[in-house]
């Protein structure tokens, strides 16, 4: 496992990241070496050896003596300092942001940080991941540079069993980050995958660690297939996934969809902890395919069939049987039947 040299640890923002942030805010005007370096209190020679390093990471900043420094383009990478200037304050989620250039899985980096009593909201990025986990014990396809892996460390006050909320509520602020990003409409199939056109393009894995009664730490796992070709998917999955690029037509800028949707996410996970799970759930089922449908749902080695009605106040899906009662659905697998 490596971590980029941008990572970033919780606190103050880096020299990098205010340089980025200097740079963005001047656009095509540029800023000047001495604005510069009185912002970040240091030397101008300082702030040139930065700029040179930040060059190195394939950020192409031109520099002349009436402009000052001037940003042309950004690397298609994730580094932690670009996406915090990007980002901007937030409240809870990326916060503190990590990015790896290859781990097994970013739920496994945060589950440490989590052990290690890390506060909530640290998002952890891999470019690749080796061992990516989906849901049901699944392998999740992670290869480098083409998607969006990451993971988000959240202690809510809540009862394990509210625990979907959390899984509901990352599916909406997916679906508002990729609209506002690639805008694309995307539709969301209980509980956790998001489809275009009828094939997943993003998945959520919750995992979490719990009492009784009380959610100790819950970590969401979310996978956007943002840039991934259609022939780089396996002949399996061809016929069920699709991404964003191959929908959009055009490779997205990924440091900008994962800002958007971090901005979303800790949009609605302040929605969550406020008590304004209703308003989500509006949201999601708007934009779900699954309610009024034909289903058929494995848990476990059960299997039910029946018409799936409404979303429950904690998240579970209700599905009304084929013998006429209500079940309330809390995960499994689900098949929506012809
Ligand atoms: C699913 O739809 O099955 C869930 C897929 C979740 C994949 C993401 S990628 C980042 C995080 N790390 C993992 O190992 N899994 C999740």
């Amino acid at each position: 496992m490596s971590q980029h040299p941008s990572s970033r640890p919780a606190g103050a923002l880096t020299a990098d990241t205010e340089i980025l942030v200097a740079l963005r805010a001047a656009g095509s005007g540029g800023v000047s070496g001495a604005e510069l370096a009185q912002r970040l209190r240091v030397t101008r020679a300082a702030v040139w050896a930065r700029i040179q390093e930040l060059r190195q990471l394939g950020y192409d900043i031109a520099a002349n003596p009436h402009d000052g420094y001037r940003l042309v383009s950004a690397p298609d990478l994730l580094l932690a300092d670009d996406i915090a200037s990007r980002l901007g304050p937030v409240r809870v989620v990326g916060r503190d942001l990590r990015v790896f250039r290859e781990t097994t899985s970013t739920s496994d980096i945060v589950e440490r940080l989590a052990q290690a009593n890390v506060p909530e909201g640290v998002v952890v990025f891999a470019e690749a991941q080796t061992r990516g986990r989906g849901r049901l014990g699944r392998h999740w396809h992670s290869p480098a540079g083409k998607g969006l892996w990451f993971s988000v460390l959240l202690r809510p006050r809540l009862r394990p069993a509210e625990a979907t909320r959390l899984t509901i509520a990352t599916a909406t602020a997916l679906a508002r980050g990729i609209q506002a990003q690639a805008g694309l409409t995307v539709a969301i199939k209980w509980p956790n995958d998001l489809l275009l056109r009828g094939r997943k393009v993003a998945g959520i894995l919750t995992e979490l660690s719990a009492e009784l009664d009380r959610i100790k730490y819950l970590i969401v796992g979310v996978g956007v297939d943002v840039n991934v070709g259609a022939q780089e998917f396996s002949p399996d999955l061809r016929r069920h996934a699709t991404s964003l690029a191959a929908e959009a037509g055009r490779p997205l800028d990924r440091a900008e969809l994962a800002v958007a949707v971090l901005r979303a996410l800790d949009h609605d996970y302040q929605r969550v902890t406020d008590g304004r799970f209703d308003e989500i759930a509006d949201e999601w089922a708007a934009r779900c395919t699954t309610l009024g449908q034909p289903v058929a749902i494995t848990v476990g080695e059960r299997r039910i069939r029946g018409r799936a009605e409404a979303l429950d106040t904690d998240g579970a899906l209700l599905v009304r049987t084929e013998h006429g009662h209500l079940e309330r659905v809390i995960g499994g697998d689900i098949r929506l039947e012809k």
